[in-house]
């Protein structure tokens, strides 16, 4: 019997789960993990490797070469190191994305993947984002959130959001990738992404970033019983 709690979060990409995901963890005192960026990483290594990062063989090839670890800094933000290189910035990259969708849809990384995800959440009480964590990675999870909103939603998001961090990208490039990786992520053959069939489904379409944090507090209170650590208006 698992004496921690773990809360699923999945949903498409540029639904807001990371930011969301993160900001609920610091207000229950959970860890934050983001499956993602260790996907990245994977995609990232295939990217630099110059494989084609389609090839499921090519690509299990250079899994066994791999050392991938997650470690927080100081202000609680997850750090992701590569053979002992930090990582974080150069997996956000757009192209870095595509290889990471790419690289995902192969069952020998999702294989590889598993028990490192798996043992964060046997150790941790943890709020853990993705595609398939209430679905394969943690489906005894005590809560799984589906958490969505519309393609065009997610890429103004998005796009709001490279230019913070210096990259520029016009929003009808942003919205084609959207709907690029939604389709590879929901079509793919192992572990696509859907909806648990016990998953809470929350759609930011139409509310802001606030207004979604407490609606998932709310959820978060009701079915675990357990009350935020602090503010969360
Ligand atoms: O959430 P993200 O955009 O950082 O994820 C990068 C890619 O990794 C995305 O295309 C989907 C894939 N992914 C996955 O297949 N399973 C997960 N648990 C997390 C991400």
């Amino acid at each position: 019997m698992n004496e921690y709690f773990s809360i699923a979060v999945d949903g498409p990409s540029g639904a807001g789960k990371s930011s969301l995901a993160r900001r609920c963890a610091s207000a229950f005192g959970f860890i934050y993990v983001d499956t993602g960026a260790i996907y990245r990483c994977v995609g990232l290594a295939a990217y630099r490797a110059g494989i084609d990062r389609k090839n499921p063989e090519a690509v299990a090839q250079l899994l066994p070469g791999l050392d991938i670890k997650m470690a927080y800094d100081e202000s609680g933000e997850q750090c992701m190191y590569l053979n002992g290189e930090n990582v974080s910035r150069e997996i956000r990259e757009p192209n870095i994305s595509l290889c990471a969708s790419d690289v995902s849809a192969i069952p020998q990384v999702r294989a590889f993947l598993l028990d490192m995800q798996r043992k964060i959440a046997r150790e941790n009480n943890v709020i853990m984002d993705g595609r398939d964590i209430g679905t394969v990675v943690l489906p005894q999870a005590q809560l799984k959130i589906f958490l969505t909103a519309s393609p065009q939603a997610r890429a103004e998001r998005r796009m709001l959001e490279l230019r913070e961090k210096g990259i520029e990208q016009s929003y009808e490039k942003v919205l084609e990738e959207i709907i690029e990786r939604d389709r590879r992520d929901m079509q793919r053959e192992t572990a696509p992404l859907r909806q648990a069939e016990d998953a809470v489904l929350v759609d930011t379409s139409s509310i802001d970033f606030q207004q979604s944090f407490e609606a998932l507090c709310r959820v978060i209170s009701d079915k675990l019983h357990i009350e935020a650590v602090g503010e969360i208006k």
